[in-house]
């Protein structure tokens, strides 16, 4: 099934050629936007996600934010005509850098796997615009590409916003407030979980066409990018969150949703060790219910992460898809403990117990909820200003690296470690 890796080099200059020639004259171009100025938005990926964000941007023009899709990108022509149509694009195309040279895109949407989020950041980053990037950052096998995009960023002085959605509600910085106000004392230990039953997703992708193949409507190559070569298939394509080369399971792609807002909560920035046990578990052979999805799935059902930091603070991180009972709240908010209180969000309120005895000495009401259309309200609203989103790269670097290391933990059953001092993971 596999040929050979694609070089990275090769890679970078078969996909990465906008980026080179548009050089540091383009990066500096246009950073200017004023309160109300018109947004010209690039969508590159129009999946499922992508399709969602182009609905959420639809409404909020007819709510009155001065926006236009100008450019669709995707690479699969069905899906690329359907976003142009609904979208009333100029201009629509199968090569994301095509997209990037275009004068008439000021903020780049990116929504497509996994694996490609990285790179076209970068290249988008390099071409001037601002990006709306989806989780996670970087794809679990790119070590190091996350840091890269934080720097690009830093050094562009494009924006760029990943796409923790939880991020719009108003939780997470009262919490951090209670915090930095000595509520909790030191903090020690936060507990977060991701339980639920059954997929969340991911063997539901769609796989629009049985008999789809590659050609001039399918650019197999291209969705590839960085990964070992494999034989076409529809479910590698179309549901590439199945497979270790694409995605990373539920700790990349959901596990993520709830660290990035504890990170900066509590200011956490890398770890110095990850343990990680899980596997299969709930979708074991004799349970899954199709033949095809017992043969495609190669992401882990159960993840159960250790996370230490410096300065002895340790976060756990558990989770599986075989049940969805939780203690406490929803299933995916933290109980952050200190020495002197422990600090639970959850229904609608922020709480902080005693740490010896757990009675209640303070209680405050969210001041409002997780607000998807809120969050691109505001990211537009900072392309126009200048000011930097909440859930920008730099907070996202160090919370991708984690996840990283917790993928690579679940699949070797193993301790990764950060070295703090070459700044990289010990691989
Ligand atoms: N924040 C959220 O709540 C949330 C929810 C769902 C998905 N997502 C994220 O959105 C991303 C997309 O997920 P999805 O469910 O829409 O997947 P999808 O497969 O439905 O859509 C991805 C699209 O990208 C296209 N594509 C693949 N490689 C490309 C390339 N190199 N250039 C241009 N187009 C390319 C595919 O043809 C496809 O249409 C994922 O990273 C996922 O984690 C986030």
């Amino acid at each position: 099934m596999e040929s050979s890796n694609l070089n990275r080099r090769q890679f970078h200059k078969t996909f990465s050629s906008t980026s080179i020639a548009l050089g540091m004259s383009a990066i500096t171009a246009k950073r200017s936007q004023g309160a109300n100025d018109r947004l010209r938005i690039g969508v590159i990926g129009c999946g499922g996600r992508g399709g969602s964000h182009i609905g959420m941007l639809l409404k909020l023009r007819e709510q009155g934010n001065a926006l236009d899709i100008t450019a669709v990108c995707d690479t699969y022509r069905p899906r690329l005509q359907q976003a142009a149509e609904r979208t009333h694009a100029v201009f629509s195309t199968m090569k994301h850098e095509e997209l990037l040279e275009r004068s008439d895109v000021d903020v780049v949407l990116i929504a497509t796997p996994e694996h490609w989020h990285g790179y076209q950041t970068i290249d988008a980053l390099k071409a001037g615009k601002d990006i709306y990037v989806e989780k996670p950052l970087t794809h679990w096998r790119q070590l190091g590409l996350a840091e890269k995009v934080a720097e690009a960023a830093k050094q562009s002085g494009g924006l760029v916003q990943v796409g923790c959605q939880r991020m719009s509600c108003s939780a997470y910085t009262q919490a951090k407030e209670l915090i930095q106000k000595g509520m909790i004392g030191k903090p020690v230990m936060a507990e977060t979980g991701y339980f639920r039953f059954g997929d969340w997703g991911e063997r539901g992708m769609s796989i629009d066409d049985p008999n789809a193949h590659p050609g001039p409507d399918l650019d197999w190559e291209r969705f590839q990018g960085d990964c070992p070569r494999h034989e076409f298939s529809v479910s590698r394509y179309f549901r590439w969150r199945m497979y270790a080369d694409t995605a990373g399971g539920p700790i990349s792609d959901n596990y993520i949703h709830f660290y990035n807002p504890l990170a900066y909560t509590l200011g956490l920035g890398y770890p110095t060790k990850v343990a990680g046990l899980g596997g299969i578990h709930r979708y074991t052979l004799d349970q899954a219910p199709d033949p095809v999805y017992r043969q495609e799935r190669e992401i882990p059902d159960t993840c159960n992460l250790v996370i230490e930091y410096p300065d002895r603070f340790t976060v756990t991180c558990s989770g599986t898809q075989a049940n969805a009972f939780t203690t406490y709240g929803s299933n995916e908010t933290p109980i952050i403990r200190g020495w002197d209180g422990t600090l639970l969000i959850g229904g609608q309120d922020i709480r902080v117990l005693k740490s010896d005895d757990s009675k209640e000495i303070h209680r405050e009401p969210i001041q409002h909820g997780i607000d998807q259309m809120k969050f691109w309200a505001d990211f537009l609203d900072c392309c126009r200003t200048r000011k930097q989103p909440l859930s920008n790269a730099a907070l996202s670097a160090p919370v991708n690296t984690t996840m990283q290391m917790g993928v690579m933990a679940v699949n070797g059953e193993r301790v990764i470690r950060y070295d703090h001092e070459q700044k990289r993971v010990i691989a």
